[in-house]
């Protein structure tokens, strides 16, 4: 019964604002690329004026920017908007100097003119302020837009993409407005859905395949995407590049920062209306986006009427197929390899932390640091190929973002993600209590006094100090690199029936440690997060059996079996 009134309040909520075209934007390609950032202003509904900051004179959002991998391109970005800013390629590899983080920043009325040499695989990545603290309130306010890269492999396939006819930039987000009509960077009551920019949004789309290119531009939504009637679609790529293959689903779940890019067969539905919707009831709480959680008193609002419920994103009708329409899926796509595990030459033990597990809206810490630009987190000798691995000890997921380079997903839990999570990603979501491996390889750009962030990719988050920062350099003298060692723990005795001894040799004793136990059938029976060098299990009650010990801390992951008699 509660439901149904909040679906009924959501839905009034919303309709208010009327029906809308979806706004397209508009498009610069080439080698050479002004992006004049300003100040404007739109009307959601008619007579409520929002301030926006804008780009080129579009009113909000960015221009799409085709980029073509191999060109050297030259990017010019004006700031006008009365406050310092940056900006930021998400996702593009390139050098610290060019990447647009924070200590890169453009003083109002100046500009910046990064130059590079485009290295990524044709996919679909954005552009955004990356500010000290400011991240929030100037993306949220429109200051975002897509960066689409073409490559040759891409060109080869029989793919749709004609912008705006068979292939569509969807740039998703969810904001809350104040009472005079303005944007609430840190909203966690956010009920109005924008496509583009557009509020209510409705398309006409052609009878035949064609792509979809999904980003998530929220400041902490989860959106879990899917078209009414369960209509399948296919992923064909995420953040960095194509699958090898389309995959076949009903669903896919984008946290802020992700992108996806879909096919969707419409081939001989000519006259037939669908909606993409997040299917938002099936997002396990924790995520934002989820069923909201009880919060301690006191605790800001975070109770907005999309949480939890399934919502529509996106009306469209189908219309009339387009010459030259491509109405067929290919069977493969890209052949792209992901590095070994074997190959890493380093690990790295990042874990999600607050002041206490109560903790729902921050501040959040990495390994219980808050962001410190002059704290250099991690140097990273040029070329490593390292497995870094994530724990989340907080009553909330993050979306966890890498600058510099793509990463695969080795694991979650120990078990292989699913087939739309194994491409080249930037972006991912981790779970309370969720243990998470990626393999990076740190290539090409060495440069020791600009860092590349890493950070959550909540924006309140990452403003609040959930970010550290990594260097990259040729030779790092005096530094201790972190390998991977086979020799530092001792489990004795095994096998055993009473106490089992788990003893790290050589370990500073501040260090956290991550202990986990899986039985024989892969199930979690111990997850424990202590300081020290010594843990004692009682396994006297055990099942008899082989049992696999995983310790992961900021020094080494090492993972043995032992035997209970
Ligand atoms: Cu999308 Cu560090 O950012
Ligand atoms: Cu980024
Ligand atoms: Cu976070």
């Amino acid at each position: 019964m509660k439901k149904l009134i909040i679906v009924l309040l959501t839905s009034l909520t919303i309709n208010s604002f009327g029906q809308h075209a979806l706004f397209i934007p508009d498009t610069l390609s080439g080698t050479s690329f002004n992006l004049r950032v300003h100040r404007d202003s739109i009307q959601f509904a008619a007579g409520k004026i929002t301030q926006t900051l804008a780009i080129n004179n579009q009113p909000i959002l960015g221009l799409t920017l085709f980029l073509k991998k191999g060109d050297s391109v030259s990017l010019n970005v004006i700031n006008e908007i009365g406050d310092t800013t940056t900006m930021h390629w998400h996702g593009l590899h390139v050098a610290p100097k060019n990447d647009g983080g924070p200590k890169t920043m453009i003083m109002d009325g100046m500009n910046w003119n990064p130059q590079f040499v485009v290295r990524n695989n044709a996919a679909t990545y954005w552009y955004h302020p990356h500010f000290m603290q400011k991240t929030a309130s100037q993306a949220i306010k429109g200051d975002a837009g897509l960066i689409i890269v073409r490559d040759d492999a891409e060109a080869a396939l029989t793919l749709p993409r004609r912008y705006g006819i068979d292939d569509f930039p969807l740039v998703v987000q969810s904001v809350e407005l104040d009472t005079q009509n303005q944007f609430m960077p840190r909203g966690m009551v956010d009920s109005i859905v924008l496509v583009n920019g557009t509020t209510t949004p409705t398309v006409s789309i052609p009878a035949q395949v064609v792509r979809m290119r999904l980003l998530n531009g929220s400041g902490e939504r989860s959106f879990n995407f899917g078209f009414t009637a369960n209509k399948s679609f296919y992923v064909i790529g995420n953040d960095g590049g194509l699958l090898n293959a389309p995959v076949s689903t009903t669903r896919i779940r984008l946290s802020p920062g992700e992108r996806a890019e879909l096919l969707i067969n419409l081939t001989g539905m000519m006259g037939q209306n669908i909606h993409l919707m997040s299917y938002a009831s099936e997002i396990p709480m924790g995520v934002q986006g989820g069923p909201t959680m009880p919060m301690p008193p006191g605790s800001p609002l975070m109770n907005s009427p999309l949480n939890g419920i399934d919502f529509n994103i996106l009306a469209i009708s189908v219309g009339a197929q387009t010459s030259a329409a491509i109405t067929t899926i290919p069977t493969t796509l890209v052949s792209d390899v992901p590095y070994a595990a074997s190959s890493a030459i380093a690990t790295r033990f990042i874990n999600m932390t607050a002041d206490s597990m109560m903790v729902m809206d921050g501040p959040f810490y990495f390994n219980h640091n808050l962001f410190n630009m002059n704290r250099v987190d991690y140097k990273i000798p040029l070329n490593n190929t390292e497995i870094w691995t994530l724990y989340d000890s907080t009553m909330v997921a993050h979306p966890f973002h890498l600058h510099d380079t793509h990463f695969y997903i080795l694991d979650r839990n120990g078990v292989a993600p699913p087939a739309t999570e194994q491409g080249r990603k930037d972006v991912l979501l981790i779970q309370p209590n969720e243990t998470v491996r990626f393999i990076a390889k740190f290539e090409d750009f060495a440069d020791t006094s600009t860092p590349y962030m890493y950070h959550c990719h909540i924006l309140m988050h990452e403003d609040d100090g959930m970010m550290g920062q990594f260097i990259v350099g040729t030779t790092f003298e005096g530094v201790k690199e972190q390998h991977l060692t086979n020799s530092r723990i001792l489990v004795y005795p095994n096998p055993t029936n009473g106490t089992l001894h788990i003893h790290l040799s050589e370990t500073n004793t501040a260090l956290t440690t991550l202990y986990k136990v899986y039985d024989a059938s892969g199930h979690e029976i111990l997850n424990e997060l202590m300081n020290g060098s010594e843990l004692e299990l009682n396994t006297t009650n055990w099942l008899k059996g082989v049992y696999s010990l995983l310790v992961i801390n900021n020094e080494y992951i090492k993972s043995l079996n032992f035997v209970v008699k």
